[in-house]
């Protein structure tokens, strides 16, 4: 049956400049749980007077956030300290990862993992699994008994780490390409080819990486890049014929207008030009980024830029806490973004690098219904500083720097509430 969704709505044009806001704005969703109609309550046609509603009075109706960078199997391990990157690999994350390879472990992982996004308003994502295929399986079923738009893949790694988690180019290329035919456009999933960096893949693994990424018609490939100076000066003596870090990755045909590379902090002018003239996204994982030490990474020259929590190296799910973080990284590089910037680049700004735009990212007509309702007064801090908000951009960033999921009061999923905490 249909339903609607009452509340101040917030929708985004085609860019962050293009913001519609209504006080009291509705959301009509059909049975097939795409949006039918979206704006003021007032012009809600009547047809759907009758259908059930939900009023969430001054709560914002906003499209679900997307976060394009994040490790499913890390879901727990937020928080652990290390040296540096490299340490904290070795020292953690690959011990933890390989519990994946046992598919019940995997199963009830991927239940408190989608739990945690929806909590934290997060609808669609990009997500790392880790070598083992049973946990892309298990994530994909999970994500898929929810009809939710999420992109995944099986991380290529077959050397420099435990051998729990190394695959070898054979197995890598044969579970990657199954996992395609699988999953690949079932419902609303989508498939990544994810070598994890070219330093826990072999020059034969990148090679079949970028031979298996062609076959994969429609697939995205997902990789890091450029994260930390410990992994660059090993990255240059693992290749030492290559000029610099992208080199590797263009050479085995990975920098693409479908590749999503996190991190991106340490790169060079030419390193820059070779991904912009491809297309390729860098993704900013600023909370990871602070956390382990890795750098500041700047905007200018990157054309295309998604923003991402990478949890577990990152230190939040929320994509709120993500966006307060990346404005005050911002800073620190001395450029001031606006909200609406923000909250653009983590919603339909992310969808668009995804490819997931035609369906998510923005309350639009004909798209699913990936809503989440925000209190911005949710905290005794939120609510006394929206006390002096004087405008929907105020009200937003103060949401950006100080919100977190006890703002998020529901999360909808192709226009079923996957999380309420009213
Ligand atoms: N580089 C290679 N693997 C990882 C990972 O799991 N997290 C982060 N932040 N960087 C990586
Ligand atoms: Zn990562």
């Amino acid at each position: 049956m249909t339903k609607i969704l009452i509340g101040q709505s917030v929708a985004f044009g085609a860019s962050a400049d293009e913001l519609t806001h209504e006080t009291r704005g509705a959301i009509a969703i059909g049975d097939d749980g795409l949006i039918l109609f979206r704006g003021p309550l007032s012009l809600l046609p009547r047809a759907f007077e009758m259908s059930p509603h939900e009023d969430f009075g001054e709560a914002l109706l906003m499209a679900g956030f997307v976060d394009a960078h994040i490790h499913f199997p890390q879901y727990r391990m937020l928080a652990a300290a290390a040296k540096d990157l490299l340490d904290w690999l070795s020292r953690y994350t690959f011990p933890e990862e390989a519990k994946y390879a046992d598919a019940a472990h995997a199963a009830d992982a991927a239940e408190i993992f989608l739990a945690n996004l929806f909590r934290y308003g997060t609808t669609s994502a990009l997500a790392f699994c880790s070598s083992h295929k049973t946990c892309a399986e298990a994530l994909f079923n999970a994500a898929h008994k929810r009809n939710m738009a999420l992109i995944a893949g099986k991380t290529l790694m077959d050397r420099n780490a435990i051998p729990a988690v190394q695959d070898t180019v054979e197995q890598g290329a044969l579970d990657t390409l199954a996992l395609h035919t699988a999953f690949h456009g079932k419902g609303r999933l989508r498939h990544a080819v994810t070598p994890r960096f070219a330093i826990t893949s072999t020059e034969a693994q990148l090679q079949m990486a970028g031979e298996v990424l062609q076959e994969c018609k429609g697939a995205l490939m997902q990789t890091h890049l450029s994260e930390s100076a410990g992994e660059i000066a090993w990255i240059k003596s693992l290749f030492p014929n290559e000029m610099d870090y992208t080199a590797v990755y263009e050479r085995f045909g990975l920098v693409t207008d479908h590749s999503l590379f996190a991190h991106g902090i340490h790169l060079s002018a030419r390193e820059l030009g070779a991904l912009n003239e491809a297309g390729s996204t860098v993704v900013h994982c600023p909370t990871s980024n602070t956390f382990l030490g890795s750098g500041l990474m700047e905007m200018d020259g990157r054309n295309h830029i998604g923003l991402a929590t990478d949890v577990g190296g990152g230190t939040s799910y929320s994509m709120l806490q993500t966006m307060g973080e990346t404005y005050k990284v911002q800073m620190l590089n001395g450029r001031k973004l606006k909200a609406a910037e923000l909250f653009f680049m983590a919603t339909l700004g992310n969808a668009q690098r995804l490819r997931i735009d035609a369906e998510t990212g923005s309350l639009t007509v004909g798209k699913f219904a990936d809503i989440i309702v925000l209190d911005p007064a949710a905290t005794p801090v939120l609510e006394a500083r929206h006390a002096l908000s004087n405008s929907i951009e105020d009200v937003l960033f103060a949401l950006a720097l100080l919100g977190d999921d006890r703002s998020v009061k529901a999360t909808y999923v192709a226009g079923e509430k996957v999380h309420s905490c009213l």
